[in-house]
């Protein structure tokens, strides 16, 4: 049984009058990683960007429908945008570390939201969860920028994990990395997946076999007028997804045959 953190009923999000993800419902189940998975265009970002109120930032966008975030209406007028962004954090497809030295762009977040606690140590254990410690321990105070970019991206999963988010949104985090790098923050996501909840939206089709426990496929479909609109297709157990999918829009893109 799944014990899910967010329950997401009849989504739909617009960009101005275009209809880009249409009557989505699925459940999200909780410390697990699940990934979103679909040819480009399917509003994979776009349902991804809903978890965590991300939407509300572009001009334009609107949500419909309703998402439960542990069984509280995430879109209600009393709900503070700012702190859900705090509780449910994001990591991008560029790692995009802050101008500033390794220490700080940890310790940013922390600061901002007034945590208790020693900063040192909030520092050293973000960048141990996000297994770059050792790697950088004897220059944090050197600029973020002038490290790797799978470094750079551990560090933004650092900085995303030192406020103490109960879940992690990643949007294609691996697309701008190499295979080993690559392989590092999937071995993350999983020391992570004990305490965090994941979702992942990714391209790589192995990558979203290898990590997640979840898969749910979208496919970008045509209506009468021509237009394509997002659909969730199919959403089960990653090992059901690419073995035996139900649907054989699901398979066609499992085996390659599109997308
Ligand atoms: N900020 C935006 N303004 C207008 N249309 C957008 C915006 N972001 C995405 N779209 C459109 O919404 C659809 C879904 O996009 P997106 O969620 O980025 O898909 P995916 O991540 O699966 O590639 C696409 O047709 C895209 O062009
Ligand atoms: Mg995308």
């Amino acid at each position: 049984m799944l014990d899910p953190i967010f329950e997401i009923s009849d989504l739909s999000v617009w960009y101005g009058d275009y209809q880009a993800v249409r009557d989505v419902t699925l459940q999200i189940g909780r410390r697990q990683i699940t990934a979103l998975i679909g040819p480009s265009g399917c509003g994979k970002s776009t349902v991804l960007r809903c978890f965590n109120r991300m939407n509300d930032l572009i001009p334009g966008a609107r949500v419909d429908g309703k998402i439960l975030f542990d069984g509280e209406d995430l879109y209600a007028d009393y709900v503070d945008p700012i702190e859900v962004r705090r509780r449910i954090g994001m990591v991008f497809q560029k790692p995009n570390p802050f101008p500033k030295s390794i220490y700080d762009n940890v310790a940013y977040g922390p600061r901002v939201n007034g945590m208790k606690g020693n900063l040192d140590d909030i520092v050293e254990k973000a960048l141990t969860g996000a297994a770059l410690w050792d790697e950088v321990k004897d220059k944090l105070k050197h600029n973020a920028l002038a490290l790797s970019g799978g470094q750079q991206q551990r560090l933004c999963i650092a900085r995303a994990i030192a406020v103490k988010p109960e879940v992690i949104l990643m949007d294609e985090p691996c697309s701008a990395l190499d295979p080993l790098a690559t392989s590092k923050i999937e071995d993350l996501m999983q020391t992570l997946a004990g305490e965090y909840t994941t979702i992942i939206v990714t391209h790589n089709m192995q990558q979203a076999a290898r990590v997640s426990d979840r898969t749910a496929f979208f496919t970008a479909e045509v209506d009468e007028q021509g237009v394509r609109h997002g659909r969730l297709v199919e959403y089960d157990n990653t090992s059901r997804i690419f073995s035996t999918p139900a649907d054989k829009r699901t398979e066609d893109y499992i085996s390659g045959r599109f997308g």
